[in-house]
């Protein structure tokens, strides 16, 4: 069990990515909050932890209000004593070309990416300084490395998140905080329309070399990685799981 006693937060954990790694994170013995928007999504996950003799607590939150996310880490911290593990995942897309994009959503993609990681960050952060422990995992993508388009808000949120990634393992590593970011490609409800639309399904398909989209449980283990004493000495990095898609 690599993270044996473990607290873990995760973010946009009620499905997809979120949701397996929330599972994974229970299996390696980690208490883990999962936390979502969708409340109901939430507690099926951590039905499905505690089925498999897991601990879980489910808590809603909108990771994009400042009050919401404090008032979730409060509750952590009530029942379990800390926050160890933090996990940066909750995420939308909001999908326009440029010139037709509104500003709000624009406004919203940031909101979720950017300031609700900002958020979550700050609301563990003095715990984790107080402990000098702490592990930070923020989820970017190839869209912030590549760009996308019809994705400039998307883009430039995962973008920013590298360097969110970057400034907080440079600021955070005299405290024994690491922060690493990795950028995931997999079978999830997001990426539902460029997967099975004729449209795009074919182009999608042909920049992954590995030539199929992973199971959101086979990106899980690199979460795990990047919450255990396994990674003690990396920070900083970016690590795409993504079957090649930003080789270049
Ligand atoms: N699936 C991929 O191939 C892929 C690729 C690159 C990056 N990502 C990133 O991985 C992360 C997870 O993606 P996914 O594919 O599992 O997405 P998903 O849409 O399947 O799940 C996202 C979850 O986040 C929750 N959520 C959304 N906004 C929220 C908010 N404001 N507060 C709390 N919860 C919120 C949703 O309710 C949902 O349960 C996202 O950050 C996404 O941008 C995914």
């Amino acid at each position: 069990m690599q993270l044996k006693d473990r607290v873990a937060i995760v973010t946009g954990a009620g499905q997809g990515i979120g949701a397996s790694v929330a599972k994974a994170y229970a299996r390696e013995g980690a208490r883990v909050a999962v936390i979502d928007m969708n409340f109901d999504a939430a507690n099926c996950v951590v039905h499905d932890i505690q089925a498999a003799a897991g601990q879980a607590m489910a808590v809603p939150c909108d990771v994009a209000e400042r009050e919401q996310v404090q008032a979730m880490v409060d509750r952590v911290t009530a029942a379990w004593g800390r926050v160890d593990i933090l996990v940066n995942n909750a995420g939308i897309t909001r999908t326009a070309m440029l010139h037709k994009m509104t500003v709000e959503q624009w406004n919203q993609v940031l909101a979720v990416h950017l300031t609700g990681s900002f958020n979550c960050l700050q609301a563990v952060v003095d715990g984790m300084m107080a402990r000098c422990y702490g592990r930070i995992i923020y989820v970017t993508s190839a869209a912030g490395v590549l760009g996308t388009i019809g994705q400039i808000n998307y883009s430039a949120a995962k973008a920013g998140i590298l360097g969110m990634t970057k400034s907080t393992a440079k600021e955070l590593a005299r405290y024994n905080i690491t922060a690493n970011a990795i950028a995931p490609g997999a079978a999830t409800p997001m990426t539902q329309t460029i997967r099975t639309d004729e449209r795009f399904k074919e182009k999608y398909l042909e920049r992954i070399p590995l030539g199929r989209w992973a199971e959101p449980e086979e990106i899980a283990p690199v979460f795990v990685f990047f919450a255990s004493d396994a990674s003690a000495y990396v920070t900083g990095q970016i690590l795409a799981a993504d079957g090649g898609m930003t080789i270049h």
